[in-house]
Parts: structure tokens; sequence; C-alpha cells
């Protein structure tokens, strides 16, 4: 086989090239394949290895039997206790066969649990769904990303295609983002409010914040991460800073919780305004992703010159290799290739952007749900500032 470092094949491949080589010549074979799969030391292995190769071909599948009943909200008729599937069809305007049908796909997923009467109750997937609001509003608006996705080798090789989803984020590809109006970043808005309790427990409970005073929220939606914050830090100064029609639904959100006294909120477009100056704490939760590289990179340098001397970063998305949860890394490749702007980082190309801005003292802080956010610390130096941004 060829060598995977050396593209001419002369060199002497190395002995993980030849473990490769060989693991996937016998992976390919049917006979070995039949052999696995018989042989009792090595057909758990197999089952597991078949499944999860089904499961990648079938995912579409029980991505859309979800969407069917999220559709039909399935689970919150079922939130009160089980019911028989004529109940369930009248109650969701269902023949019954097709009920019948959709909760058998829905129990083999999980989803649903068949009772020993017959009647159908929530199933431990189900029953999930139904205690976080943020998994309704991402089902739905995957509308989209499948539609985009359709073909999704002509969205690979056409870098200009027209999505769906890049109109569901209007920022992405603006040329002025800062005049986007209100009805257009609602929605995303939204999905982002939805989704933030659970990020914000996480990264609060891993980064306790004792000794700051003022945290600045870049790209901070309707405020939903300085809600958090304040709530647990009565003393704690707020700032939010997002695209002007996003910090005026914050500034309504400050004001209806009556913290528009320690909390300010201002509207602006980062990739051509500088930040505010003064927080000795600022955030970026997924933020950063959203962005390619030039303007990720210059925004860390922004965020850098707006911190005091010793201000600390806090940077918070999904990274791309994140252990055990390599598959969200998966998810962002395409669902940020669908949106037509940004890509997932891994630890180590962010650390590099973080350092490239200024930042020392970069180091990963472990998170409760990675899978949700991973956690990045950064500190602007107590000495001199050694570079500025310059342009804005
Ligand atoms: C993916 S959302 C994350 C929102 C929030 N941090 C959260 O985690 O829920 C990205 C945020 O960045 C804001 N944003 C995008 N481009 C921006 C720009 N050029 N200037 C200011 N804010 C921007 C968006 O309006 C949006 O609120």
């Amino acid at each position: 086989m060829t060598s995977l470092a050396d593209p001419s094949g002369d060199a002497k491949p190395s002995l993980r090239e030849r473990w490769f080589a060989y693991r996937n010549q016998k992976l390919a074979d049917p006979k070995f394949q039949r052999w696995a799969a018989s042989f009792p030391l090595t057909r758990p292995i197999a089952s597991q290895r078949a499944k999860a190769l089904f499961d990648l071909s079938a995912g579409f599948v029980y991505s859309q039997v979800l969407f069917a009943c999220v559709k039909l909200s399935l689970f919150e008729a079922l939130a009160d206790g089980p019911l028989a599937v004529d109940a369930l069809a009248s109650r969701l305007d269902l023949p019954a066969p097709a009920m019948a049908r959709l909760l058998g796909a829905a129990a083999g997923l999980k989803l649903v649990e068949k009772i020993p009467d017959g009647r159908y109750g929530l199933g431990v997937h189900g029953a999930a769904y139904l205690g976080n609001p943020a998994i309704k509003a991402m089902v739905e608006h995957h509308a989209l990303l499948y539609r985009d996705l359709e073909d999704p080798v002509a969205l690979l090789r056409d870098g200009k295609r027209e999505t769906a989803l890049s109109s569901f984020w209007p920022y992405a590809q603006a040329d002025n983002p800062g005049t986007i109006p209100a009805e257009a970043v609602a929605p995303y808005s939204e999905l982002m409010a939805s989704s933030q309790a659970l990020i914000a427990d996480d990264v609060l409970d891993a980064y306790p914040f004792i000794d700051h005073g003022t945290l600045m929220d870049v790209g901070g939606g309707d405020g939903a991460f300085l809600l958090a914050a304040a709530r647990r830090r009565p003393d704690l100064s707020l700032i939010l800073f997002d695209l002007p029609a996003v910090a005026e639904s914050a500034d309504q959100n400050f004001k209806a919780s009556r913290l528009a006294n320690r909390a300010s909120v201002i509207g602006g477009d980062f990739t051509t305004e500088a930040l505010p100056k003064g927080a000795d704490l600022i955030s970026l939760v997924r933020v950063l992703h959203d962005h390619d590289d030039a303007t990720a990179a210059l925004l860390l340098r922004k965020v850098f010159d707006a911190l005091v001397p010793g201000g600390i970063l806090l940077l918070a998305e999904p990274f791309a290799d994140t252990p055990q949860a390599e598959s969200v890394g998966a998810y962002f490749q395409f669902y940020l290739l669908a949106m037509r702007q940004g890509r997932p980082r891994s630890e180590r190309e962010l650390m590099t952007l973080l350092y490239g801005a200024g930042f020392g003292r970069v180091r990963p802080v472990a998170t409760a749900r990675p899978m949700l956010a991973s956690l990045l610390v950064a500190q602007k130096s107590a000495g001199p500032a050694n570079r500025s941004v310059k342009s804005s």
C-alpha cells in the first residue's frame, strides 16, 4: 500500500501505516466479516461495528422520525402518562395505522416505550426531550439544514451556493451585519436562548469567577448568559455587545429582569467596530466558530485590546476534536458548511489563535458536557500591552 506520509510512495511505511493497511484490508474482506460475526470472541465487536455503520447509513431516517414526533407534539401528548394508539391517533389527527407506524418507529429509537397492555408511554429519550426545550427548537430548524444537505457534494464544491440555513443566520455572508433588522435576528436569538441555560450552567460551574468585577459577553445574544452570571454574582457589572437588533432585545430582557442598573448593552458590529473597554472578564460563547479564520483572529485581537491588563477571556463552544464527542465536531463541520461561514476548531487551533492575538496562560478547563461547550481560559498579561489592533 502507498505510504500515507509520502505521496511519492518511496518511503518505507511506518509500523502504524502497515497496521492500518492490514486492518482495513481485513475489515473490507467479506470472508473476514463473516468469520468475525460468528467467532465468539469477535462477535460482540463485529455486531457493534455493523450496528454503528447501519446507524450512520440510516441516521437521516432516525432524524425524520424524531422530527415527526416533534411536529405532532407526541411527547407532550404523553407527558401525563401512557395512551392507546387510537387515543393518540385522534388526539394528533393521524389515521390509526399511521399512528401505529410512527409509534413503532419511535419505540425502536427509545423515544417512546410500549407497555405490556399495548399502550405507549415516553421512552428514555422522549422523557429527556421534555426536560430540554432546546431540542425542540433545534429539531425544528433542522428542516432548513436538511434541505441544504440534500446534495452535500454540491455544497462542498460550490462555496457560493445559496442555502436556507444562511438565511436563518443572516449575519453569515451579510455585507453589513449591523443593519440586520429585528425580525431577521429573532428566530436565531430564540434558538440560542433556548439552549443557553445548560451552557451557562456548565461554563459558570467550570469557571467560578469570584475575583472579577465586570463581565462583558461579546456576541451575547439576548442576554441569557449574562442573566445566569448575574444570578450567581449579585455584585457583578455586566456589558453585552451584539448586533444592534439583538442588543435591543437584550436591553429589554435586562430591564424586565430589573438588571438595567448594572447592565450596559452596546449594539455594534465587531467586524468593523472596536469593543468597549474596561471589562476584566470577557466571554465568547458559541461565537468564534461562526466565523472564518481572518474574522476570528480579528475578533480575538479586539477582545484582547478591550480587556484590562490581567483580564481573562472565556472562550466556550463545541470543539472539533473533543474526545467522546467527536461526532459533535462532525455535525458542526457540515452545519457551518451549510451556514456558509465559520468552522469548528480543535483545542490546539484555538490555542494558536489565542496566542496569536496576544493572550498568554491559555488553558483548557473541563466542562460537564463538552458536547455542548468546551472551555479555554486565556489571560491578557498584566504588564504593558505588546500589541494592539491596527485597523478596526
Ligand atoms: C451563535 S450566536 C451565540 C449567542 C450567544 N453567545 C449564545 O451562546 O447563546 C452568535 C451571536 O453573535 C452575534 N454576532 C454575529 N456576528 C456579529 C457581529 N459582526 N457583531 C456583533 N455580534 C455578532 C449574533 O448576533 C449572535 O447573537
